[in-house]
């Protein structure tokens, strides 16, 4: 599923629509209440939240959607807006000053022992479903198990505000089955009321929302914390003395408010005054015993009450459901068992002393045919005797197999919660891995383009460098040796006459000189090389006379290169008496020179 598309007000597709077909929900719709988180928020990288669900005196409670599993959440933020507020990155929650620190500091606590309570109904068919517990932002997270429906104040808003006895019992029967379970962990609700149970698409019943943050802040901190008209009176002082009686009376006002359209009044209130009209008094259909319960668990004294949720229940349960037109209340799965099974037994006990006596009259009053009914009857009286021991031999044993199943079955939950944590913390770190190879692996690319850029740099480095070393050679030429010579006569005629080599001249036989230059090969069996000699022709007062260039070349394989130079031959005597000199350059350097004297 691509988040992208998601809808923030229902986690349904909605495609690229700005707002969505199913539930009217604009895409960018800004939080309803400054401190709300946005939509399209984050949590622990994996959360998605929505738009918010509802927010109370002590938590904003979030749609969001699991990126990781695709499936739709309730997230619970604590947020206990009278004491703290959003700071200026619109994430972190913090105390409003110093003085609400510790106040702060409490709730949370308190908030994460709300999670763990509800983590031990686990799987409960009941209470709503913890799936995650987690710190963020300066405050923590309750992830819950979304419901599709409503919430019984909705239902009852739909309805006109009431509805009847019968239906009314429907959905507080498996309220009161969940709070037995709640009692029986020695835990309590403390906030039982319409808002807070919740009906699913099949009518199931589920509760919400512990209110035991809100009731210990409210012990720590004075703040009002309790739902008027649902609290019973114990609920109001910090020494009140709470016990399941507690969410005994809230369980009998919400259906009071059920059947009326009207919570109770507010138990202190009715200290003073008691102004509760019993619904029959408003012309509200109820079996007489059920309305008697009902008016019990509504005492305002805790002492006066059920104390169990147990006696509540099988006290208001309707007996004769024919009297009211109603639907039959479902038998429940979990309803209390065992009173009706020592009803059972009362009632054969009762019967068996019945029989007895039958027998002693009839013993007394002497009749014959009595002796044989009597045997028949003790035979009986033998046989359901038998069949009551077996039965509760069974029942004992059904009861240990269940308690140990629970305690299994809680375990495994742990268990399952703790892998589950687990395997979400190696998700994240999966995640990050990948993330660091494939960022490893575009750097290899990139390093391995570099290296074929660098190799061929280097290729044409190494060719230039191959033409660079022939031109280098010319520089490592030194001229081992060079002659002159002279002519006498005519050059080119027949009589002329070479002379040579020789180092020195007469004047007027000199006409024509010769330079040979010869020397090893600097680049020999490496490179071929190939370079421009200079020679320069310097006369005794130190002129330059004549300038020659001379091309050198020699083969790779060649030992040694040769050239030569000449000059002078038309004008006879144009080289003066003196001390003159040629000297080889190469590349502007001087590689060598030779004297030679003009007579
Ligand atoms: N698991 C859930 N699934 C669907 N809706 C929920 C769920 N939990 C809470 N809600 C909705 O959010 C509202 C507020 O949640 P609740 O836990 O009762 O907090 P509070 O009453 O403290 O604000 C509920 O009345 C209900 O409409
Ligand atoms: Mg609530």
């Amino acid at each position: 599923m691509n988040p992208e598309k998601l809808c923030m007000g229902c986690m349904r597709e909605k495609g690229n629509a700005q707002v969505c077909s199913a539930c009217q929900w604009e895409e960018g719709t800004p939080p309803e209440h400054p401190g709300q988180l946005y939509p399209r928020t984050i949590l622990a990288q994996k959360y998605l939240l929505g738009r918010v669900l509802g927010q109370g005196g002590f938590g904003i409670t979030y749609l969001a959607w699991d990126l990781l599993l695709d499936r739709k959440l309730a997230i619970k933020e604590h947020f206990p807006r009278e004491i703290c507020n959003r700071a200026r990155d619109d994430r972190t929650v913090q105390p409003l000053s110093r003085r609400q620190q510790d106040d702060y500091g409490y709730g949370l606590r308190k908030f994460g022992e709300e999670g763990r309570a509800l983590a031990r109904f686990y799987d409960y068919p009941g209470i709503v479903l913890l799936l995650d517990f987690f710190e963020a932002n300066g405050t923590a997270y309750l992830v819950m198990a979304y419901v599709e429906g409503m919430t019984f104040k909705q239902y009852l808003e739909q309805r006109g505000g009431k509805i009847a006895f019968g239906p009314a019992l429907d959905i507080m029967m498996p309220v009161m089955d969940a709070l037995r379970e709640v009692h029986r962990l020695g835990m309590l609700h403390r906030d039982i009321a319409p808002d807070n149970v919740y009906l699913n698409e099949n009518r199931q019943v589920k509760v919400l929302d512990f209110g035991a943050t809100r009731s210990a802040l409210r012990e720590q901190s004075q703040l009002p914390a309790f739902k008027p008209g649902y609290a019973p009176l114990e609920q109001y002082s910090s020494g009140g003395k709470q016990g399941p009686w507690t969410d005994v009376y809230a369980t009998a006002a919400t259906m009071y408010r059920a059947l009326t359209g009207q919570p109770p009044p507010e138990s202190p209130d009715r200290l003073r005054h008691d102004a509760l009209i019993p619904p029959s008094s408003l012309n509200i259909e109820i079996p007489p015993d059920s309305e008697r319960a009902l008016l019990k668990a509504l005492s305002v004294h805790v002492e006066d009450r059920f104390q169990s949720m147990a006696e509540f229940q099988e006290a208001v349960v309707l007996r004769d459901s024919a009297s009211l037109g109603g639907k039959p209340v479902a038998e429940n799965k979990t309803s209390p068992q065992k009173p009706r099974l020592w009803l059972a037994i009362a009632g054969f006990l009762l019967l068996t002393a019945i029989a007895f006596f039958v027998l002693w009259l009839h013993a007394r009053s002497g009749g014959q045919n009595s002796l044989s009914e009597l045997s028949e009857m003790r035979a009986e009286i033998q046989n359901l005797q038998a069949k009551l021991s077996a039965q509760q031999s069974t029942n004992t044993a059904l009861e240990s197999n269940a308690n140990t199943l629970t305690g299994q079955s809680q375990q495994l939950s742990t268990q399952l919660e703790d892998m589950k944590r687990e395997r979400d913390g190696l998700v994240v770190q999966r995640n990050s891995l990948m993330s660091q190879l494939d960022s490893a692996k575009s750097d290899a690319r990139s390093l391995q383009a570099q290296i074929s850029t660098l190799q061929a740099q280097v290729g044409s480095l190494q060719e230039q460098n191959r033409n660079l070393q022939g031109h280098q050679g010319a520089r490592k030429i030194t001229v081992s040796k060079y002659w002159l010579y002279n002519w006498d006569g005519n050059r080119g005629s027949s009589k002329s006459k070479r002379e040579g080599p020789a180092n020195d001249f007469s004047r007027n036989a000199l006409r024509y000189l010769l330079c040979v230059l010869q020397g090893p090969n600097p680049t020999h069996e490496k490179q071929a090389f190939s370079a421009a000699l200079e020679l320069r022709y310097i006369a005794p007062d130190g002129v330059i006379k004549y300038t020659d260039v001379v091309a050198v070349a020699a083969a790779r394989e060649a030992q040694t290169w040769t050239t030569s130079s000449d000059w002078g031959s038309e004008h006879p005597g144009a080289f003066k008496a003196g001390s003159w000199k040629i000297e080889v350059w190469c590349e502007g350097q001087r590689l060598g020179q030779i004297n030679f004297e003009v007579h």
